[in-house]
């Protein structure tokens, strides 16, 4: 019908261009983009920042009821406060990233952003991209896409985009083969193409390319 919002997913793995992506997607569709990675980041910064033990198992939910983020469209892009911090600039350092990847696969956090993720998408048209989007988040979602490229490509990408190098190239495609590994191998909501989602190889192509071969799929 047509009141419901228009929901686009865009599942992939690390590196593939996804936020780019949807990015572009969301400008030419005119809808709203949102980044779920950064919600699991943001999580993995609260338990970074409280010194939170992640073994304690059974008190994590205790914990993450004392979490509130939210992300906001500022002018110059996508921001997520943690209550009213804007903590977007500390969510990208490599401990962030392989943290998220490992807190993304606690249970009581996926139940957290499912709700937070799902509530977005009931006044919004937008584009979501994650891990999970196709397959868990948006089962119903209008268009499911499944971006992802090879490993080298990917990790070259990630390196020429970060202004601060933290990591060598060889770092960079360590770590993500690391959190490839963990995010299509766990058991809860593992990364892999819902099996309605059209398959986009990036490898070999550009943003312009990726975006002109959604938009084909995406009918009015
Ligand atoms: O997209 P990203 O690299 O910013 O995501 C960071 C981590 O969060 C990723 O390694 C796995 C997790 N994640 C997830 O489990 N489900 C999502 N929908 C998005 C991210």
């Amino acid at each position: 019908e047509s009141s419901k919002p228009l929901i686009i997913t865009i599942d992939g793995p690390a590196g593939a261009g996804k936020t780019t992506v949807s990015k572009a997607l969301s400008t030419r569709l005119g809808c709203i983009y949102v980044d779920t990675g950064a919600l699991y980041r943001g999580v993995a910064y609260e338990i970074q920042r409280c010194n939170f033990n992640i073994e304690r198992t059974a008190e994590i939910e205790d914990f993450l009821s004392g979490i509130e983020l939210n992300l906001k469209m500022e002018k110059d892009g996508l921001h997520l406060y943690s209550l009213s911090q804007d903590i977007t600039d500390y969510i990208r350092t490599p401990e962030i990233t392989m943290l998220a990847s490992s807190v993304s696969a606690m249970p009581a956090v996926r139940e957290k952003l499912l709700g937070i993720q799902r509530s977005i998408a009931e006044f919004n048209d937008a584009v979501f991209e994650g891990r999970d989007m196709g397959t868990i988040v948006f089962p119903d979602a209008d268009y499911k896409f499944f971006l992802y490229a090879d490993l080298e490509i990917r990790a070259r990408r990630r390196y020429s985009e970060t202004d601060k190098k933290e990591q060598t190239l060889d770092e960079v495609a360590a770590s993500m083969a690391v959190r490839d590994k963990n995010d299509s191998s766990r058991s809860e909501a593992p990364l892999k193409p819902a099996a309605d989602a059209v398959m986009v190889d990036s490898t070999h192509m550009n943003v312009e390319d990726v975006v002109e071969k959604m938009m084909a799929h995406i009918v009015f």
